[in-house]
């Protein structure tokens, strides 16, 4: 009987699209194109099964073992730093994490600088390495709304089109990394099964040569 290799998926678009890679590739699954409320997915043909977990989490439940292998974005990774081997830049969900303030903020070196971000972890090495002491202010959402009010003085968030930035009269002030989505496989996972992870890899890999 052949042995299941689950795949944690990340709810949203960017799952969307890893999704339709990996169909294309023979990973298919129909069941979780019916609108389903279910959050397990599986074709025993292929011997596929998908989890759909929110992105912050497809770290735990492949790091944990749960998932054999999963989507993450570079940021996602960077941040929770999980015990878990990097298979492949997917070179979809590209995006720059960004230190971002107001146009007319002017940095000024003698004092606490008050960063608000979801990333706190990102954010401390970026400015540890700079030699900068800062006031990390821990955020969970409208993160562009802390400077506007005055709770911090710049931002560390994800860019992508830049339009949240202008329509809030912010901008760009330094870019800490580009970001992207990854293929990521838990470390025992891929000493055992190997040769199966690195199939769905290769699929992946055609399928993303015109992304980068
Ligand atoms: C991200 C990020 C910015 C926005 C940037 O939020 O936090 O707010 O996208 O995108 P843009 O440059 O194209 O405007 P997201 O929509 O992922 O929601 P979240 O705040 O819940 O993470």
């Amino acid at each position: 009987m052949k042995k299941w290799i689950s795949v944690a998926l990340p709810k949203g678009r960017l799952g969307d699209q890893v999704y339709d890679m990996l169909e294309r590739s023979g990973y298919d699954c129909p069941e979780i194109r019916s609108g389903s409320r279910k959050l397990i997915f599986e074709n025993e043909e292929v011997g596929v099964r998908y989890f759909e977990v929110k992105p912050t989490d497809v770290v735990k439940y492949v790091e944990r073992g749960s998932a054999d292998v999963g989507i993450a974005g570079k940021d996602i990774l960077l941040e929770y730093d999980p015990d878990v081997y990097e298979l492949l830049d997917l070179g979809i969900g590209k995006c720059r994490m960004c230190v971002a303030g107001p146009k007319d903020w002017e940095d000024d070196n003698e004092r606490t600088l008050r960063v608000a971000t979801k990333f706190t972890r990102i954010t401390a090495v970026y400015f540890a390495g700079k030699g900068r002491d800062i006031d990390l202010i821990k955020l969970h959402g409208s993160i562009e709304l802390a400077p506007i009010v005055g709770l911090s003085d710049v931002i560390v968030d994800i860019v992508e089109t830049g339009k949240t930035l202008k329509e809030n009269d912010l901008e760009v002030k330094e870019e800490i990394v580009p970001i992207s989505a990854r293929f990521i496989a838990n470390k025992a996972s891929f000493q055992f099964r190997t040769a199966e992870i690195e199939a769905m890899r290769d699929a992946l890999a055609r399928e993303t040569a015109g992304n980068k």
